[in-house]
């Protein structure tokens, strides 16, 4: 078994790589399959995903049987501000990968997002749901997903949403920074979704990945709250006052924002094609926040 993971260097891929060489996630051990996989390990500086020849090249030098791709303009702002740059990481990236993973016969893992859908509807969406993005990122990794879809039949497409994970920036470690040095923060309160841990992202991909139900999955922690309730979680389990943190709608913070991005109001998934094939394991959001927040302090130093 031979695996790329590239974007290696992000949330994903250090979870990722934490699984393979441990054998296990927060949730569960990975597939026996995994177990002795030779992992070739990737980021920009080792293949730009938006560099074809490079990508050929690098095929040229392996076989690979799966290969997941963690690689990402993430930025949702700087998307906005930068949308030839996005379109090239989160759209033409996984098209040269699929194409490249067609060629060899490989399976591939693109990872997509819960803003490839407008957020102007309650209720999770499921995986046939309607798409309409809002935003520069959403579009331009909406695009990735059709264009890996269409060159790899051996694809599977999986969205996820308010990703967290031990190494690299996110919204978690923001908000512990906040509530430290600064001892309060604004946080909207009318946009829903899924705080997801990459952790156990990671540890489904794996699974997902050994089947050949290929097509688009939804793959986030279970339940949903708005990012002012996320919030709130998370002070409370370091030993802040929850109060600290004062909810604001999602027009007051573009009023004080004017540049960011507009993000979907209610983008929260449900996890719809999991259930239906190898089953959901992934955990309410609030437990995987717990394991979470009980493990920081040892990546923290
Ligand atoms: N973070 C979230 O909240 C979230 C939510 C929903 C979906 N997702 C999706 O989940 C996946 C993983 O996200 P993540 O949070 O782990 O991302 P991340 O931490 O931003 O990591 C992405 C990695 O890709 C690298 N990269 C950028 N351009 C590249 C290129 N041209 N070739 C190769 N590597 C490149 C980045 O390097 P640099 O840092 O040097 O640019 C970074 O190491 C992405 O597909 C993302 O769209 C994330």
């Amino acid at each position: 078994m031979k695996v790329l993971v590239t974007g290696c260097n992000g949330q994903l891929g250090n979870e990722l790589k934490r699984l393979f060489e441990t054998g296990t996630a927060e949730i569960g051990p990975i597939p026996a399959l995994y177990q002795d996989a030779d992992v070739v390990y990737a980021d920009v500086a080792q293949l730009d995903i938006t560099d074809e020849d490079a990508v050929n090249a690098f095929f040229a030098a392996h076989e690979f049987d799966v290969v997941i791709n963690g690689a990402a303009m993430t930025n949702v702002d700087g998307c906005e501000t930068a949308e030839d740059a996005a379109y090239r990481v989160n759209a033409l990236g996984p098209a040269n990968l699929a194409k490249a993973c067609a060629s060899q016969g490989a399976k591939l893992v693109h990872i997509s997002t819960d803003y490839v859908f407008p957020g102007n509807a309650a209720g999770e969406r499921v995986e046939t749901d309607e798409t309409a993005p809002i935003s520069a990122y959403g579009r331009t990794k909406l695009e990735g997903e059709k264009l890996a879809l269409a060159a790899n039949s051996k694809t599977f497409v999986v969205r996820t949403a308010w990703l967290y994970g031990y190494v690299g920036k996110n919204f978690v470690k923001t908000m512990l920074r906040l509530a430290r040095d600064v001892g309060h923060m604004m946080v909207v309160d009318d946009q829903v979704g899924n705080p997801t841990s990459a952790n156990d992202l990671a540890y489904e991909i794996l699974k997902i990945a050994e089947t050949e139900n290929y097509g688009i999955y939804h793959c986030t922690n279970n339940g949903i709250c708005s990012w002012a309730e996320f919030t709130r979680a998370i002070v409370a389990r370091a030993g802040y006052d929850p109060a600290i943190v004062t909810p604001c709608t999602s027009d007051e913070y573009a009023e004080a924002h004017p540049d960011a991005a507009r993000r979907p109001l209610f983008s929260a998934l449900r996890n719809k094609h999991l259930e239906d094939t190898i089953g959901d394991e992934m955990r309410l959001w609030q437990d995987a926040l717990d394991t979470f927040m009980a493990n920081l302090p040892e990546f923290e130093g």
